[in-house]
């Protein structure tokens, strides 16, 4: 299970992916314009899950995780998460955040196993209500 680079070509199979991830999904439109950006990445593993993240100066952060519900507790995120740090990490990266729903137990779980710590809370950030929680993950130099 080794995650590919993602192109812009990626932004339907990304569309899809997404919307059977997410109660509100990103089109492909959206997906083409972010991955038109110079300073967005990110990493796929075809048909089961993909990763973007965009870096500014020596931060990113990860803007969308999604994995098929099929191919879920395969460790596919984690491995898709592992790669966009080695990605970040390339880029000159140190510090990679990520928002997440305080009320998502599988991606909190996902995220403090894979190294990520809590750096702040946005109050009723989402739409549901939810807090999200902000995350950080310090980067090997
Ligand atoms: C969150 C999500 C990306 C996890 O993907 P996944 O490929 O199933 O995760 P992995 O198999 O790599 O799991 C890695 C670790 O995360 C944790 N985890 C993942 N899913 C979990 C679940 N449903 N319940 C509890 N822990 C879970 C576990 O610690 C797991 O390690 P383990 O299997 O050895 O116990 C996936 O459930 C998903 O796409 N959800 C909908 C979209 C979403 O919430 N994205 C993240 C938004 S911030």
């Amino acid at each position: 299970m080794t995650p590919r680079r993602t192109a812009f070509v990626d932004a339907r199979q990304m569309a899809v992916l997404h919307a059977a991830a997410f109660e509100r999904p990103w089109d492909e439109a959206g997906f083409e314009g972010l991955l038109k950006a110079f300073n967005v990445f990110g990493r796929m593993i075809d048909g089961q899950g993909f990763i973007l993240c965009r870096a500014v100066a020596d931060e990113a952060e990860i803007l969308t995780l999604a994995v098929a519900p099929a191919a879920r507790r395969q460790g596919v995120a984690r491995a898709l998460v592992e790669a966009a740090v080695d990605g970040a990490a390339a880029r000159g990266v140190e510090s990679l955040f990520l928002e997440v729903a305080s009320d998502n137990a599988a991606a909190l779980a996902l995220y403090a196993s894979t190294g990520f710590e809590p750096a702040g809370l946005r109050a009723a950030y989402y739409a549901s209500g939810a807090d999200a929680l902000v995350m950080r993950r310090t980067l090997n130099s």
